[in-house]
């Protein structure tokens, strides 16, 4: 599960896109995320990725709401008056539990999107805006029980910590926080006050309360420390009481495993969480200074030399020139889909495979980028277009046209063995003086560790300028088949792409969950808008997975800093998304050979 906190994302409309709601329903299980933009026409009065509230729609609610959590539902239409004015109390409530998200997650649901009509009516949606509970063991709409709606972050807070709290205690899930009050007498150990703190937290804070105050709320507000701190709760009336000397209350007492003194104990107000972090802290670093002394035999810790983090949100300049297409980096990952990936498997390239990868080459030597524009449409509109010409990618033309010809002369056999291949393209680079830099380093696709990025990134930035470049190479063309770009990419990834859960999500979502098909892309921008959208559906899946790099998180591209026109109301504009593509993917950054080592050609 991920955190709300700092991912961005906007909401699109495409039209297209409600072709998805005449599919049966349920080809597989698609649950939104707190960066999941919603498919649908209509605005939404929340925006996705902006906030801790979790977008619904026809196609996620099911699988998202009835899941392994609690969910607190606003049904809202975005042109009801009353939504509008209560949008500020909801928004600012969602702040307020954020941190509970793995227990109860806020969502919402736009039923005045027409996608959403079966989802809002099954609810029983008569008014807005109308909020819903649906307990951790919901499955049906039915189960779902009804919400005030009161001005005042507070007060939904509150009562949805009862019906959390009540929830627990009729379940005592042992995945969720321990809400029940610790239950001392003369035979308890210091170890059982740790029961319900999970096993990789060294350290638990207890508040103790007079009455049924604020413990539940306390507990639930740790949740997001859970791997550091757990916390329990405690009646005034309890044993530790006496034994602590608490005398006011409510009073929060922090304990570590192997230390039955409280590390600090002070008097509960809006500061304590703030202590409490300070406090382990500071526990931690001591335990840190002592450490050395216990592990001087080991190896020496090899030090971390990656580079901080930059944070996008405070530093959007900083971010955006991380952003470019690389030049580098796309000829690295052709060499390694053109030359590694297709001899993988030795004996004979035939059948499909061959036919696809004679495309591949036919659409490489055709349209990979040779020349790239100086940052300005404009100028490109007005044919004054300031070009310039990527020496490298120029070569490695030459290597794809001779190869295409070399696949042309057996075409009439129909297979090359994967040696003959191999030992051609390696001649034919050679002959051209090797331009695909394979000794350089990843540019814009280097990732914040190894670990990160670098082939399938280059791979992605490629696919999209060949679109890009296909678009801009045939805009005078009377008639040109936008499917053929993509549905040539999607062969050589049907063919060669070794990452073998990858190929296969794509083309699943290719023929099934976004089909690539003449519905879809009719006109010629459809090629390069067809895979930015195919993309984005990608990067949502892949969001808060273990793959994705700190730095580049995968946000729904573009994020605002690197195309602020790209977004309006939480939509994309899809005229702004094109104009977009095209500066982004015709302005490309030349390989700099002298980072390479060697000498001009
Ligand atoms: C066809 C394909 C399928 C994949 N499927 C999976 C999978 O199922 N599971 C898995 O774990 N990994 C999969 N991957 C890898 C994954 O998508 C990423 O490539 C990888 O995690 C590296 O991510 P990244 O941060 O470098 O950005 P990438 O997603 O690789 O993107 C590269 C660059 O493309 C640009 N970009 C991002 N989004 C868009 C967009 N919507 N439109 C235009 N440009 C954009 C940005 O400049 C970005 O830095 C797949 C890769 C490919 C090529
Ligand atoms: C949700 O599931 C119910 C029961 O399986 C089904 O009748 C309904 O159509 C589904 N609703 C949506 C919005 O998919
Ligand atoms: C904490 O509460 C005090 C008053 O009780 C208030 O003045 C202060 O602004 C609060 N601080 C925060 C961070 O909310
Ligand atoms: C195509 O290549 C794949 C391996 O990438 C292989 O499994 C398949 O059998 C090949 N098809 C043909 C017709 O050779
Ligand atoms: C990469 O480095 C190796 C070893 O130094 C060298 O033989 C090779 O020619 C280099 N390749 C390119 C394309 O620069």
């Amino acid at each position: 599960m991920r955190s709300p906190h700092g991912t961005v994302s906007t909401t699109t409309t495409i039209s297209c896109l409600l072709f998805i709601a005449v599919l049966p329903v349920s080809i597989e299980a698609v649950q939104s995320t707190f960066n999941y933009v919603p498919i649908g026409q209509n605005p939404t009065l929340y925006t996705p990725g902006f906030e801790p509230i979790m977008h619904l729609d026809q196609m996620t609610f099911n699988d998202t709401v009835f899941s392994d959590r609690a969910f607190l539902v606003e049904f809202y239409a975005d042109w009801c008056g009353h939504c509008r004015a209560f949008a500020p109390y909801f928004r600012q409530f969602a702040n307020m539990v954020r941190d509970w998200y793995p227990v109860v997650t806020v969502a919402v649901i736009n039923c005045a999107d027409s996608f959403n009509q079966a989802a809002c009516r099954e609810n029983g949606v008569t008014y807005f805006p109308m909020m819903k509970y649906f307990a951790r063991t919901a499955t049906t709409a039915t189960q779902g029980k009804l919400f005030e709606t009161p001005h005042s972050a507070e007060q939904i807070r509150d009562a949805l910590l009862r019906t959390v709290s009540n929830e627990y205690m009729f379940n005592r899930y042992p995945d969720w926080p321990n809400l029940g009050h610790i239950a001392v007498d003369s035979r308890t150990t210091y170890g059982q006050l740790w029961d319900g703190v999970p096993q990789k937290a060294n350290y638990m804070a207890i508040l103790f309360e007079e009455y049924d105050g604020v413990g539940a709320q306390f507990v639930m507000d740790l949740i997001s420390r859970s791997h550091i701190l757990g916390a329990r709760r405690a009646l005034s009336n309890s044993p530790l009481v006496q034994m602590l000397n608490i005398r006011n209350f409510p009073t929060v007492a922090l304990f570590r495993r192997d230390h039955q003194q409280a590390l600090y104990m002070q008097r509960y107000t809006n500061q304590t969480v703030k202590d409490i972090d300070d406090a382990i802290t500071n526990d931690m670093e001591q335990g840190g200074r002592r450490a050395p002394i216990l592990t001087t035999t080991l190896a020496p810790v090899t030090t971390t030399t990656n580079t901080p983090l930059i944070d996008c949100h405070s530093h959007p300049e900083r971010c955006r020139d991380m952003y470019y297409v690389s030049e580098t980096d796309m000829l690295k990952a052709m060499r390694m889909a053109l030359l590694d990936e297709v001899t993988r498997v030795p004996g004979a390239i035939r059948g499909d495979n061959f036919t696809n990868l004679h495309e591949f080459m036919t659409l490489l030597s055709n349209h990979f980028p040779v020349l790239s524009f100086q940052n300005d449409i404009r100028r490109m509109r007005a044919k004054r277009t300031t070009s310039v010409i990527l020496r490298n990618s120029e070569r490695a033309r030459l290597v794809f046209t001779h190869m295409r010809e070399f696949l042309e002369g057996r075409k009439s056999i129909g297979s090359v063995s994967s040696d003959e291949y191999r030992r051609q393209f390696e001649s034919v680079e050679r002959v051209y003086a090797s331009p695909f830099p394979v000794n350089s380093t990843w540019q814009h696709c280097k990732g914040s560790s190894p670990m990160y990025r670098g082939y399938t990134c280059g791979l992605w930035t490629t696919f999209h300028a060949l679109t890009v470049h296909t678009y801009i190479d045939t805009i005078k063309d009377d008639y040109v088949n936008p499917m053929k770009p993509l549905s040539t990419i999607q062969g050589w990834v049907k063919s060669y792409f070794g990452c073998e859960h990858c190929r296969n999500h794509f083309m699943h979502m290719t023929t099934t969950l976004f089909p690539l098909n003449e519905r879809r892309v009719r006109h010629p921008h459809d090629m390069m808008t067809y895979l930015w959208r195919a993309h984005n559906i990608v990067n949502n899946r892949l969001h808060g997975d273990s793959t994705e790099d700190p730095q580049f998180t995968k946000m729904q591209f573009p994020a605002p800093f690197l195309c602020p026109t790209c977004h309006s109301g939480g939509q994309f504009s899809r005229r702004q998304i094109r104009n977009f593509l095209l500066r982004y993917y015709g302005s490309i950054k030349p390989h700099n050979r002298l980072a390479d080592q060697r000498l001009a050609f």
